[in-house]
């Protein structure tokens, strides 16, 4: 006779604190590569044009994110001084070896963002209507930059697959980090 597991004490569903701070980490963090590309690349270079479309977009991510953590008082992951420079110094770095490598950085956060959107709808349900709607929202503009991205020529920039195995390993562990510190 199998019998129905015991309920865990501390575990009533999904901590939402936690996922609203991974969430705006993981859109400062894009929209400082953003900032970072921009930086190198200027106003002059026709990517620049895409690239600051999708900056505002994450602009309206981030600052969604940052309301929604005052109202329901949750800190900002601890790393958020480190994701501003780490974010800077990837899109910099990207745009300095060229704007196809830029945009296969770009190709590559989204695949993680749009991945971790996606566990974390699951992981949600219908516990949290508000933080699920957004995730929604911007999941879907986080597609559009990966498809632009790809479109632009990411997978032609230099070592493509090693530099977007890379930066998406890097993504992941900023998930998890964000996450937990
Ligand atoms: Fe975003
Ligand atoms: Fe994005």
């Amino acid at each position: 006779m199998t019998r129905a597991p015991a309920p865990r004490p501390g575990r009533a569903g999904p901590d939402h604190a936690a996922m609203l701070r991974v969430d705006q980490a993981g859109e400062y963090g894009a929209a400082r590569i953003y900032a970072g590309q921009l930086a190198v690349l200027g106003g002059r270079h026709a990517m620049a044009r895409e690239i600051e479309h999708m900056a505002a977009q994450e602009d309206r991510h981030l600052n969604h994110f940052n309301a929604m953590m005052a109202r329901r008082q949750v800190r900002p992951t601890l790393l958020q001084p480190f994701w501003h420079v780490a974010g800077f110094a990837l899109g910099a770095a990207s745009a300095i070896i060229g704007p196809e490598a830029a945009m296969a950085c770009t190709a590559a956060v989204e695949t993680e963002i749009d991945r971790h959107y996606s566990e974390q709808l699951d992981a949600l349900g219908d516990t949290d209507a508000e933080l699920s709607d957004a995730v929604v929202d911007f999941q879907a503009e986080e597609v559009e930059h990966r498809n632009a991205a790809l479109a632009a020529g990411a997978e032609r920039a230099p070592a493509y697959p090693l530099l977007s195995g890379i930066v998406r390993m890097g993504c992941r562990a900023a998930i998890a980090l964000s996450t937990r510190i």
